[in-house]
């Protein structure tokens, strides 16, 4: 494993990010936190809900793709940032492997416990692999990626949405720079499509994500030491039509004041108040495009589902 991030710096992180949205008007908390482990055991119950569509269409995307993807690329490393369920990378893995290209593997998470589980398995599994943890943040460590030639650099999932447009830029920018010219970037991205169905994705019946979106705030109470009372707080989810994006919120039910004592910080909530905690954009193949282009990468292939709810790019760098 490669560690470029440890607790300390993430904890240094979380109180950045926390002393800084908590005190902005309007008020917000990064996505990037609601992974702990309870977090990341809501994020794989909302996978499987019958409204939250991506995961399972990308599976499906990738499931076709793969083999082309495998042919096209010839890839010799695959690199997975934010490296989620591993059922997709297997996808990839699987073809890559039968192409008979493949000989490494570079999974990059933030979270050092997930990841050295993960490459155990994949250690198991896949003898003859070498498999090479990287410890980092995926907007922050690419320049520190294993050098290599024809690399695949696989982004799924659908979380560039979490980025904000100006992000999206930075972070397309440092993966290209990171890249020689010829090497690839595979992305999964949602699409725009009508908000009866994005919304209930991102509002399920059962609540999960609701619990998900509360989360945050059990994150920070034991973190940094807060009182945030998260039943005090109730989910929203809303479709923003100018910016195509979906936006969780947590809406303060009562006025209330919270004590953040790693922070020395004391905030107050008015009623109805709204604190921003995600946004996950959705992309048309245009927009895509000139991103990538503006990026350094040209959009090669573009795979979708029969429904064109989520996409699957294939772009190399120029
Ligand atoms: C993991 C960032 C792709 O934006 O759909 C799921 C996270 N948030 N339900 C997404 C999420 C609410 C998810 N990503």
């Amino acid at each position: 494993m490669i560690k470029l991030l440890d607790d300390t710096d993430l904890e240094r992180s979380l109180r950045a990010d926390v002393q800084a949205g908590l005190t902005a008007s309007p008020k917000s908390l990064p996505p990037k936190w609601f992974y702990d482990e309870r977090g990341s055991e809501l994020f794989e119950e909302i996978t499987r809900l019958p409204e939250y569509y991506p995961t399972r269409t990308e599976r499906d995307i990738l499931a076709d793709a793969a083999p082309e993807i495998a042919r096209i690329t010839e890839a010799k490393t695959l690199v997975e940032l934010g490296s989620g369920s591993s059922e997709k990378t297997r996808l990839l893995l699987d073809a890559m492997l039968a192409r008979g290209t493949l000989g490494s593997f570079v999974p990059l998470d933030v979270s050092a416990t997930f990841l050295s589980s993960s490459v155990d398995t994949l250690v198991a599994d896949y003898p003859g692999l070498s498999v090479t943890g990287v410890v980092g943040d995926f907007a922050q460590h690419l320049g520190h990626l294993p050098d290599g030639d024809n690399r695949v650099v696989a982004f799924l999932g659908g979380t560039i949405g979490n980025l904000v447009p100006a992000e999206r830029a930075a972070f397309l920018g440092s993966l290209r720079q990171a890249l020689h010219p010829g090497e690839w970037l595979l992305l999964g991205a949602d699409l725009v499509k009508d908000p009866a169905v994005l919304v209930p994705a991102y509002d399920d019946a059962a609540g999960v994500t609701a619990a998900f979106n509360r989360n945050v705030l059990h994150v920070v109470n034991r973190s940094l030491g807060g009182d945030f009372d998260p039943s005090a707080f109730s989910h929203v989810a809303l479709w923003d039509p100018q910016q195509e994006w979906i936006e969780m919120r947590l809406r303060a039910s009562t006025a209330q004041r919270v004590r953040i004592t790693a922070l020395d910080l004391t905030v107050s909530f008015a009623a109805g108040e709204e604190m921003r905690t995600e946004i996950s954009a959705k992309f048309r193949r245009t927009g895509l495009s000139s991103e990538l282009a503006a990026a350094g990468f040209e959009l090669r292939h573009f795979w979708t589902d029969p429904r064109s709810w989520f996409s699957l790019t294939l772009a190399r760098a120029r």
